[in-house]
């Protein structure tokens, strides 16, 4: 175990915390606004946010779409240098907040944006920036990453950098009031595979890695099986809060890492529009059968301190299929099979977008090449 960590953002959690961006927002800022579109003009979030803003000078930028695109975001980046932005405040889920860390880096570039997806800008700065989380999955609003879609090519990519890490976040469990079931449940999937994917790796004697995934991943499940209770102010807090602490960089760190769900995951949703959780329940199952041996004494561990499995020789395939089943309780596929378009051809059409993206080996052991690939999406696609 070897790191560096700092978590530099400022969290105001609970409810009527939106008061408190009058005070994190520096007092001579110019704000830009940037939100989705427009489910906080219909929750009384938009105006909340406009109270607190009343002493700053401000403006709005709307319709940030879900997988946000660099079409509409340079759109918002085209404002931000001719006004003069000074802070950029995001209010939403983790596309806005993404896209806004894209406003924010491409800001500061004089290139063309996309460079910062492509790896060929690096990020040196980027326009200061708090966020307001309106649905609990993605972490973003206290870490350092986004992703950001570029429509005309069906490229799905994401950047990492300190300098787009948002400097607070409000975290205000009554934001997810009006959260469609579907958007909570993705919120609910999506974190617990943020943990899967930090833990269901191999043995690094992290114990306060592990002992803090395993309370997180049981977290997730207890809130997954009291779903109907998601009414309750406690349900909705302990779903933002281990949202938040699934991603936000601590149980990652010194510690191997996967995310290879994650970015074939990605290419689904560029190519097909499945939303984000959706494309990572449809892969992990198939991907965890496939790297069984990799991963056999995690998915042990995971299944006795998460499940309460007893131990048996088939204990790995057993908590898989526990995984598999706590999706399908959910009400979510674990299968592609919404396309029915050919099967060969959307197999050979992913392979091909995760090739272009420089996806040729994934995993902590760098054991999932393009053929391992091409066998996990045979069995996730039905
Ligand atoms: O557009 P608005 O009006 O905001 O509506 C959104 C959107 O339609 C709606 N919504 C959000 N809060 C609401 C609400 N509706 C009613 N009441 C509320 N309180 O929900 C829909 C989905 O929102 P979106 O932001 O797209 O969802 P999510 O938070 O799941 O973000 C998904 C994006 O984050 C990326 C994904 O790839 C995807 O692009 N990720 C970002 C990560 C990161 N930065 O660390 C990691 C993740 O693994 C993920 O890849
Ligand atoms: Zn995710």
């Amino acid at each position: 175990m070897q790191f560096n960590y700092s978590n530099p953002t400022q969290i105001y959690f609970g409810q009527q915390q939106i008061a408190a961006i009058a005070k994190a927002i520096p007092p001579h800022s110019n704000v830009l606004l940037v939100y989705g579109g427009g489910s906080i003009k219909n929750n009384g979030i938009y105006d909340q946010v406009a109270q607190a803003l009343s002493d700053h000078q401000w403006q709005e930028f709307s319709g940030v779409e879900s997988n946000p695109t660099v079409e509409t975001l340079d759109k918002a980046v085209e404002i931000v240098k001719k006004d003069h932005i000074t802070y950029l405040l995001a209010v939403g889920g983790g596309s806005v907040i993404d896209g806004s860390k894209y406003i924010a880096a491409a800001s500061c570039y004089a290139g063309d944006g996309w460079d910062i997806l492509t790896g060929k800008h690096k990020v040196k700065k980027a326009v200061p920036l708090g966020a307001v989380l309106t649905l609990p999955a993605t972490g973003s609003e206290s870490n350092k990453a986004a992703v950001v879609t570029k429509k005309a090519t069906k490229d799905k990519l994401s950047f990492l950098s300190a300098h787009v890490q948002p400097q607070f976040a409000v975290l205000d469990p009554d934001a997810m009031k009006t959260l469609p079931e579907r958007q909570l449940i993705n919120g609910l999937v999506d974190a617990w595979v943020h943990v899967c994917e930090q833990y269901i790796t191999k043995p690094a004697q992290g114990m306060v890695q592990d002992g803090f995934a395993e309370a997180l991943l049981k977290n997730l499940k207890q809130l997954g099986d009291n779903f109907s209770n998601h009414d309750d102010d406690a349900w909705r807090a302990n779903l933002m809060w281990s949202a938040n602490q699934a991603l936000n960089g601590l149980i990652g760190t010194g510690v191997p890492q996967d995310w290879a769900t994650h970015m074939i995951g990605h290419e689904l949703t560029a190519l097909y529009g499945v939303d984000h959780a959706r494309s990572l329940t449809i892969i992990q199952p198939s991907l965890l059968r496939n790297q069984i041996e990799f991963k056999r004494a995690k998915l042990e561990q995971m299944g006795i301190n998460v499940f309460g499995l007893q131990p048996t020789t088939d204990l790995a395939e057993r908590t898989i299929a526990e995984i598999e089943g706590f999706y399908l309780s959910l009400g979510v596929a674990t299968r592609f099979t919404e396309h029915g378009g050919d099967k060969t051809q959307v197999i050979a059409d992913i392979l091909a977008q995760l090739e272009s993206h420089g996806m040729l080996v994934l995993g902590e052991n760098q054991s999932i090449t393009l053929q391992e690939m091409q066998l996990i999406l045979e069995s996730a696609i039905g």
